[in-house]
């Protein structure tokens, strides 16, 4: 299955992508977690995409496209594939779509995780993540049973850098301007489906699993 993972920061992609690509069996490609990993060793890439992501911009176009043109030409991506956080411009979008057409590839289906704003930045901001094994929580919506460890490995839990009401807010703003418009970009395709991200978590899976159910 070929998915697309739409919607504003905070809605919860990152979060259903972890049931999604156990359920169904495929890589996660997540622009931001490749971001951030290359953040955290320091390579060229990191120190160019940081620039931009502390600041709550997106990151220029052709550097997230090359990275996403190399990582769906691996084998891995053959039988199928779950992409976070990208498209997010128009640009992009029309970039993945020659790329899927070089590769004889075609999108199974975009979810759209839709989530009003006053709730994004609640929880943008209460977002938790282990440092070691990347399990993302909520203070508050959903939190570790130990205070500041994760439940998984018992590692210890970080807040990202870009997770300030601040930066969030700029996020928010952004996405409203560049990637909003792929709603309808993927409508017009017939392979958009919305799905309402107010639930609670499970709820939005199993939301997920009933539009995804009978497509392989
Ligand atoms: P990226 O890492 O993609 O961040 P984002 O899109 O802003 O999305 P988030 O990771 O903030 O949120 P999410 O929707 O995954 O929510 P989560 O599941 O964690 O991008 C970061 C930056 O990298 C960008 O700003 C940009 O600079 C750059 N970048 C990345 N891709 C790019 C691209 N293609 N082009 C250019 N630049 C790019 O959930 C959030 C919180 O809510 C968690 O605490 C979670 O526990 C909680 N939660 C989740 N679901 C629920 C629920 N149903 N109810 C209650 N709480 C919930
Ligand atoms: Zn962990």
């Amino acid at each position: 299955m070929k998915l697309v993972l739409l919607g504003p920061p905070g809605a919860g992609k990152g979060t259903q992508a972890a049931g999604i690509v156990k359920k169904y069996n495929v890589p996660h490609i997540s622009t931001g977690d490749i971001f951030r990993k290359n953040i955290g060793e320091g390579t060229e890439l990191g120190k160019k995409a940081k620039e931009y992501m502390d600041k709550g911009l997106l990151v220029p176009d052709e550097l997230v496209v090359a990275i996403v043109k190399d990582r769906l030409s691996e084998d891995d991506c053959k039988q199928g594939f779950l992409l976070d956080g990208f498209p997010r411009t128009v640009c992009q979008a029309d970039a993945l779509d020659i790329e899927l057409k070089g590769l004889e590839y075609s999108l199974d289906r975009v979810l759209n995780i839709d989530v009003d704003k006053e709730e994004l930045i609640e929880r943008a901001v209460g977002r938790r993540i282990c440092k070691d094994c990347g399990a993302t929580y909520h203070i508050k919506f959903n939190p570790t049973k130990q205070e500041g460890k994760c439940d998984v490995c018992g590692g210890d839990l970080y807040q990202r850098d870009d997770d300030t009401t601040e930066t969030v807010t700029k996020r928010i703003e952004v996405y409203l301007e560049q990637t909003q418009p792929l709603i309808d970009y993927y409508t017009k395709k017939g392979i958009l489906s919305n799905v309402d991200g107010k639930q609670d978590i499970d709820k939005v899976f199993s939301d997920i699993v009933n539009i995804l159910g009978s497509e392989s």
